[in-house]
């Protein structure tokens, strides 16, 4: 197998560089892997399906299909130095197998610009209520004034273009500024930051006298809740919320030394997702409950029932405050590492520098979140695949969300996996992953066995049921 590397330019080692140390990689993926999917979308589907035995299957599919599927992405990323399509095509090349593997990773990358592009909409929402709860609008609110603050921010076409705008210029910034100046420095920066801020909020949720409730809603298992449905949702959530399908992963795991442990790192990454998950529900639920409000609200329980909450309690406009805050870095970091595989793929397939890169997509993706800021107002009754019974009263929004969460993201990690496992030499996977022997063979026959499978029982349902 040879190490050489056949592709001249942008993409050779010296010029590329590599993340300073173990821990600046832990801390930009962990910063991808942690986002909205931790602290808006985790605690209400835990709400949603009944808590405790939701979130032991979740931790079951974070570490039995989440860890290895990341580990197989890193691994691609680092063997092939460069961005995810090429990566995957050198592997393949390596190998002996087809350069068609890299279909992957044109999915991923495909759903990582689609997925930006509504994910900055709603990074813009979380911009939006930093002021709101800044200057005070949540004080004294009841449920009206309170859903009125946000309905109105998503009837307005005009607000949530400026915030998208604010919230999409702010990830292009430190994208186009590259690797150490711009995404090490942020994770950096932001990644302690953003666990200090948790850790206040979770200090602040101890001293509403709601905390055992909340302790007991997560963690007390109650197995007849728990249908297969939520099986299902635990998966497709574990898959997004490690930023996994998307090709992230590889384009991160492109700029990773060769001496560092990808196993260890993976799991570092898993970890820390999950405790910030899991302190983000300890964080909300004593709020939420201290006000009598329900642990079920659905997607309205950042943005509505927590605001009620922060307006009615004792130094609410603070914590408000510092909450959204915490919820705006955890989205930036994330949007960050969406940018960067197609932003590293364009730099490398054209002249354009890092900066200029940057902007053309960074314009592009702008451009088709401007489609789903629509779909919540003015084209809120355009329903493209209307005709179809299965795709009724979904707008471009939904539509957007559906294909990428439902079918690309499920296609992409599968046929990873699939290349990983049974196309790459064994050997190989051996040398780059340095586990020892015991580890190898879990992670081995996890990736080719356990998760093909799982992800090919979800892939199915959700697009037959
Ligand atoms: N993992 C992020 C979250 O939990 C979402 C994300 C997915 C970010 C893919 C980057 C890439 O919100």
């Amino acid at each position: 197998m040879s190490q050489s590397n056949p592709v001249p330019g942008n993409g050779d080692d010296a010029s590329r560089g590599f993340w300073s140390s173990r821990l600046a990689f832990i801390l930009a993926a962990t910063g991808s892997a942690v986002g909205l999917g931790n602290i808006w979308k985790f605690p209400y589907v835990t709400g949603e399906n009944g808590g405790g035995a939701f979130v032991i299957v979740y931790l079951i599919c974070i570490a039995v299909i989440g860890v290895p599927i990341m580990m197989a992405e890193v691994f691609l990323g680092r063997n092939g130095r460069h961005n995810p399509i090429t990566s995957m095509r050198l592997v393949a090349e390596r190998n002996l197998k087809s350069p068609a593997w890299r279909v992957s990773a044109v999915v991923g990358m495909l759903a990582a610009f689609i997925i930006l592009s509504f994910y900055s909409v709603i990074g813009g929402w979380s911009a939006s209520y930093v002021e709101h709860a800044l200057v005070g609008d949540f004080a004294g609110g009841t449920a009206d004034s309170i859903n009125a603050i946000f309905s109105d921010l998503l009837a307005s076409p005009i607000q949530l273009l400026i915030w998208h705008t604010v919230f999409m210029a702010l990830v292009v910034l430190v994208v186009s500024r590259g690797l150490k100046g711009g995404l090490e420095r942020v994770a950096t920066i932001l990644m302690p930051t953003l666990l200090v801020l948790l850790l206040v909020a979770v200090g602040y949720a101890m001293t509403t006298g709601h905390f055992g409730e909340a302790v007991s809603f997560l963690f007390k298992p109650d197995f007849s809740a728990l249908t297969f449905n939520a099986v299902l949702i635990a998966l497709g959530h574990a898959f997004f919320t490690l930023s996994l399908g998307m090709a992230v992963m590889m384009a991160y795991g492109s700029y990773l030394r060769r001496d560092i442990s990808i196993g260890r790192t993976a799991i570092s990454v898993a970890f820390m997702d999950t405790a910030v998950a899991l302190l983000a529900g300890l964080a909300i639920f004593p709020v939420v409950f201290s006000f009598g409000l329900e642990a079920s609200a659905g997607p309205g329980l950042i943005f509505q029932t927590l605001p009620l909450a922060f307006g009615n309690i004792p130094m609410g406009w603070l914590f408000g405050t510092l909450f959204f805050i915490l919820l705006l870095f955890a989205a930036w970091t994330s949007a960050i590492s969406l940018l960067e595989p197609v932003v590293e793929w364009v730099e490398e397939k054209t002249s354009l520098a890092r900066a200029g890169s940057t902007i053309v997509v960074g314009v592009l993706c702008w451009a088709l979140g401007i489609a789903s800021i629509l779909s919540l107002n003015v084209w809120s009754d355009v329903t493209p695949l209307g005709m179809f019974e299965r795709f009724e009263g979904k707008t471009i929004f939904d539509l957007l969300d559906f294909f990428t969460a439902n079918v690309m993201l499920p296609l992409s990690g599968l046929l990873t996996a699939l290349f990983v496992g049974w196309a790459v030499a064994k050997e190989s996977l051996k040398l780059d992953l340095a586990l020892d022997g015991t580890a190898f063979t879990l992670w081995y026959n996890a990736i080719r066995y356990v998760t093909p499978v799982a992800v090919l029982v979800v892939f199915a349902y959700n697009l037959l049921a």
